[in-house]
């Protein structure tokens, strides 16, 4: 299937690694041109390189703090200036830290709330006149499937995350019929944040080796086995896509069937 997207200019947010690289990577193989951001220069150049090694179309590399509004709108004028437009928004961003009620700050709520809330505000205020002005508009925001199921220890994350599929759905119903907003529910994918969270189970002794933290990860998922980035990826290009015409205010979970409703 053809998705459309030669030509159309992508903005993907927090993709220098991971699931924000895979979407980058996804859309950048269907021909889209495609800006990438984050705030390591030496992480980001490097992610450039290997999208431009896969990319039909053009690839931008602006580095930016999400949690600065100033960087941001920064980010999107780098973009429209450098393709002529903006076509396509994805949202990602860094993860919150692990923790439990009693062990977080009142300052930990706030964080949270600014890298994963307040970076999609400030992404879309930006990005909605030029999204308004192509065809194609949409909006992904990445998210995780702890806004259906709370996850132990996660406690920011099962709680702050909720507020972007509020803004999402609020979204999908605002600014259609131009533009569509989605959200995606990932489960558990093998990135860098992930590989990390393994190895530092392994060293603390819950896990023998990398390959056992696989498998006990993979222990409640019909799939049998945590998702490739690659496999989000393409989902997030297909939803971005004209294809998806008719798809707006969706969650789309992308778990290997883990949620259990
Ligand atoms: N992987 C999974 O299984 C999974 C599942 C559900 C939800 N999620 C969530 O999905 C998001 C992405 O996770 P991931 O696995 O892709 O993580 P990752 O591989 O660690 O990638 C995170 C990306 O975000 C960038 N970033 C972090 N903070 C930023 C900021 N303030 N401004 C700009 N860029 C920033 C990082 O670059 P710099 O550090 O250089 O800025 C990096 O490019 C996280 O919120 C995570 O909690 C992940």
């Amino acid at each position: 299937m053809d998705l459309e997207l030669d030509g159309n200019a992508a903005l993907v947010t927090a993709s220098s690694s991971g699931l924000g690289f895979a979407s980058a990577a996804a859309l950048a193989r269907e021909g889209a041109d495609v800006t990438i951001c984050g705030r390591d220069e030496d992480r980001l150049d490097d992610a450039r390189d290997r999208l431009e090694a896969e990319a039909a179309g053009e690839v931008l590399a602006v580095p930016a703090d999400l949690t600065d509004p100033d960087d941001v709108a920064a980010l999107v004028d780098a973009t429209v200036e450098a393709f002529g437009g903006l076509d396509h928004l994805v949202t990602s961003a860094g993860g919150p830290p692990s923790t439990t009620f009693l062990e977080t700050s009142g300052r930990q709520w706030y964080e949270a709330y600014d890298l994963l809330v307040m970076s999609v505000v400030w992404t879309v205020e930006s990005a909605h006149p030029h999204l308004l002005e192509s065809d194609d508009g949409s909006i992904v925001c990445i998210t995780s499937r702890t806004v259906r199921e709370v996850a132990d220890g996660l406690l920011l994350s099962n709680a702050v995350r909720r507020a972007v599929i509020g803004l999402v759905k609020t979204l999908s119903r605002e600014f259609a019929p131009e533009i569509r907003a989605n959200a995606v529910l990932p489960g558990t994918i093998e990135t860098p944040r992930i590989e990390e969270l393994i190895e530092a189970r392994v060293a603390r002794g819950s896990y023998a080796d990398y390959d056992e933290g696989l498998a006990e990860m993979a222990a409640d998922i019909p799939m049998e086995r945590i998702g490739d980035p690659r496999e989000l990826g393409e989902v997030v290009a297909f939803l971005s896509s004209p294809r998806a015409s008719y798809v707006t205010g969706a969650e789309v979970p992308i778990d290997g069937g883990s949620l259990r409703s």
